[in-house]
């Protein structure tokens, strides 16, 4: 049976993006046909300046929205990165196999760290070897498929270079994964900056729809979208990629494909004003279940807690043997 793995670090509350490129799949479509693994990568959020508090309320928020979103214990593994030590144990391998030159040339390094040091802070070592923890979280499983938003592609091609690599070295040890990424909306954009991604970090959250916001906040902030000038509706990302976003998240939303879409509205000739609006309330019908689940989730969490506890006890034994061949592989005395 194909094995699934994704994560979503907690390092801001979830939005749109998250579920369009990401957990909207998981949902409708991993959970069904795959033995799919899906883990709030904990340790992932720690690469930036943190507040503790903050990433353990998240933790707990991004596991209750797992399952709000839809996610069934009965069908796939919800758990906790830092619950299993075997992605730490792994990465560390991986990191005798990777280049400090390979690190250096990813590109969400590069933003990121440039960030940083504009801000005047310094830049934190595990920002550069994160990838090498995200590829340790895929190949402890021996995942052959990763579902991720566009922006993850990059790390899971660094997984799969760093996977062969090790094989050849060390003989065959690591499945070599591929990512799978949604077919529209893999990459939804800020709705006030249409040329940056729709980010959970970004301290500017007026272009950010949240699951968690009311309806009338996502209506506000939907019908506040930068649109481009003029008032035809067409599908051109380059020309109009603020229409062309509103296009794609209409389309996440309903299944159907940006192009016929705005042929529609384009024919209706009725200018962005229908198309915002239609939007808006495909948005806010999307996420109400997934608010109301979630509300019901915060009354009662000790039901999170228990399957995060048998997610983690089932990834461990699943990771165990993989990350313990490793070892063996590379040189390591097994313990006597
Ligand atoms: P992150 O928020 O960086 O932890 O990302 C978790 C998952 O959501 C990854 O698969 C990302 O590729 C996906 N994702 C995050 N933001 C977006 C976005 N704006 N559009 C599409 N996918 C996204
Ligand atoms: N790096 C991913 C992101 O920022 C999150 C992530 C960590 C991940 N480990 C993973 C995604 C393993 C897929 C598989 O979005």
């Amino acid at each position: 049976m194909t094995r699934i793995f994704s994560g979503i670090k907690p390092s801001g509350h979830l939005t749109l993006g998250n579920y369009l490129g990401a957990l909207r799949q998981w949902v409708q479509a991993d959970q069904h046909r795959a033995d799919a693994l899906f883990c709030v990568v904990d340790l992932h959020a720690l690469t930036v300046d943190h507040d503790p508090a903050r990433v353990r309320r998240l933790s707990r928020q991004t596991a209750s929205l797992f399952l709000a979103a839809g996610l069934d214990p009965e069908l796939c593994t919800l758990f906790v990165q830092s619950h299993v030590h075997e992605h730490t144990r792994l990465s560390y391998l991986l990191e005798c196999t990777a280049t400090d030159g390979e690190m250096r040339r990813m590109i969400q390094y590069k933003e990121k760290a440039a960030r940083e040091r504009a801000g005047g802070g310094s830049v934190r070592l595990s920002l550069l070897t994160y990838p090498v923890l995200m590829a340790a979280d895929i190949l402890a499983y021996g995942a052959d498929e990763v579902p991720v938003g566009d922006d993850q592609a990059q790390h899971v091609e660094l997984t799969r270079d760093l996977a062969e690599r090790f094989n050849q070295r060390y003989g065959a040890t690591f499945v070599v994964p591929r990512a799978v990424l949604p077919s529209v909306a893999a990459r939804v954009m800020d709705l006030q900056d249409p040329t940056s991604k729709m980010g959970k970090s970004h301290a500017e959250t007026s272009g950010i729809v949240y699951l968690l916001d009311e309806a009338d906040v996502v209506r506000k902030k939907i019908m506040r979208a930068v649109t481009d000038s003029g008032s035809e509706v067409a599908y051109d990302p380059e020309a109009q990629p603020g229409v062309a976003n509103l296009l794609e998240i209409l389309a996440g939303c309903t299944g159907r494909k940006p192009l016929d879409l705005a042929a529609e509205y384009s024919t209706r000739g009725s200018g962005y004003g229908a198309l915002k609006k239609d939007t808006a309330e495909a948005v806010v019908e999307l996420l109400r279940p997934i608010r109301e689940r979630h509300a019901q989730l915060c009354a009662d969490p000790g039901q999170v807690d228990d399957v995060l506890r048998a997610g983690a006890e089932r990834a461990r034994g699943l990771a165990r043997p993989t990350v313990d061949a490793a070892y063996r592989a590379i040189g390591l005395l097994p313990p006597v």
